[in-house]
């Protein structure tokens, strides 16, 4: 089953799609300039690196910005053969001065698109103002709802009967941006933690390619 408004992406755990109006690829020309930032595992990483190595996002990461050494994320851009630069907050005094050398790092690659992908660290107006409505980020909810940590887990807790992902601009609130795109998945009486997990981040891994795709499109032909 597939059309404009829902997709059956895994008919075996009634896995839906929401993705009213997305077109199935946007071209970017010229292609986008991405930074990603991550602080662990790193699959919508992979993700968008993937989406750009098949042609499906029309785009380049510039660079991988992780706050953690051994994070999986470093081992996926050496993988594909991205760029990463490990910049521990521990060496700086404050969130500013932290956000002040993430500017320079991301004004050097001249990027347009930056994207937090698990990014699990609070930031500042520095980074969100030097770059407005650039800031993507992807929260494992139906924003507004569950916002903030544990989100997934606090879903499954409360009883609520759908749940999913959002990708959002960042603004100073935390999980409050302007909502770019929402997937939903269905909650079944079985699903535990790990299971309702590997549903929503099949989700994220299909709509954030998708999602920089759109955004970029929307602010560039808004320009
Ligand atoms: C994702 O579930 C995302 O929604 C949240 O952090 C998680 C990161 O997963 N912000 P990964 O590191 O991309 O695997």
């Amino acid at each position: 089953m597939e059309n404009n408004n829902i997709m059956d992406l895994n008919a075996e755990n009634n896995t839906l799609l929401i993705n009213p109006s997305f077109p199935s690829k946007v071209s970017l020309s010229p292609a986008v300039k991405i930074a990603v930032m991550a602080s662990g595992n790193g699959s919508n990483f992979e993700a968008i690196a993937r989406a750009i190595d098949s042609d499906l996002l029309d785009a380049k990461i510039s660079i991988l910005i992780v706050n953690n050494d051994d994070c999986k994320a470093i081992e996926r851009a050496k993988k594909f053969g991205i760029h990463y630069e490990y910049i521990d907050h521990r060496k700086f005094a404050n969130r500013n001065s932290y956000d002040k050398e993430i500017v320079s790092r991301l004004k050097y690659f001249n990027v347009e698109c930056i994207v937090m992908a698990g990014w699990m660290r609070i930031v500042t107006p520095i980074l969100i103002n030097t770059f407005p409505n650039k800031i993507i980020n992807i929260h494992p909810s139906i924003l507004p709802s569950f916002k903030g940590t544990k989100s997934i887990e606090r879903a499954l807790n409360s009883g609520v009967k759908i749940t999913g992902c959002t990708i959002h601009k960042v603004i100073e609130e935390i999980d409050s941006g302007e909502i770019i795109a929402q997937a939903a998945v269905k909650i079944d009486i079985e699903d535990d933690l790990s299971s309702l997990t590997k549903k929503i981040q099949v989700l994220e891994h299909n709509l954030i390619p998708k999602a920089i795709a759109n955004a970029v499109n929307e602010w560039r032909s808004s320009n």
